[in-house]
């Protein structure tokens, strides 16, 4: 996902090109504002955490943009790509150590494994948004 601090920021070009330039397809994309409940669901694990309530506002506060991307071990690529949670942790070359300074404002969300990635999918899409398809430069990504 691009936060809505990411698309407030005009990053979700920035974002999806870095998705796109390391080989991972994405299957599945829309912009939309989240609902409150929506976004309880998605971000359950964390229902006891302190920070829970201003997450799920700003979440809810304006438009994101939510995606499926698929790849070889994509969800640990997808977080190397976004880097760190606390940007100040993040190294410089993710999206995070690159363009974030505050937890709260880390302008990218993925998933934290595939049994996550499943859930998380199945609240933002339904099975008929993710399109199946080969990238036509797929013999140059993998061996
Ligand atoms: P995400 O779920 O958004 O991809 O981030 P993550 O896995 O790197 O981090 P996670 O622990 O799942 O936390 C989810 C989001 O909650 C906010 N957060 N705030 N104030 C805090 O201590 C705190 N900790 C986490 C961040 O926006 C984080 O991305
Ligand atoms: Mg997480």
């Amino acid at each position: 996902m691009v936060k809505p601090d990411g698309v407030q920021r005009g990053l979700v070009g920035e974002v999806i090109s870095r998705i796109e330039r390391r080989g991972l397809k994405i299957t599945a994309i829309r912009m939309n504002t989240i609902s409150y409940e929506m976004a309880k669901k998605h971000y359950a694990e964390h229902a006891q955490k302190p920070f829970f309530k201003s997450l799920i506002d700003f979440i809810t506060s304006g438009p994101s943009v939510s995606m499926v991307v698929e790849g070889k071990n994509a969800v640990s690529v997808m977080r190397a790509i976004n880097g760190a949670t606390n940007p100040v942790n993040a190294a410089t070359g993710t999206i995070r150590g690159d363009l974030a300074l505050d937890t709260g404002r880390n302008v990218v969300h993925a998933s934290d494994s595939p049994e996550s990635a499943d859930r998380e999918i199945g609240i933002h899409f339904k099975d008929l948004e993710i399109s199946e398809y080969s990238r036509i430069d797929e013999t140059c990504i993998y061996e």
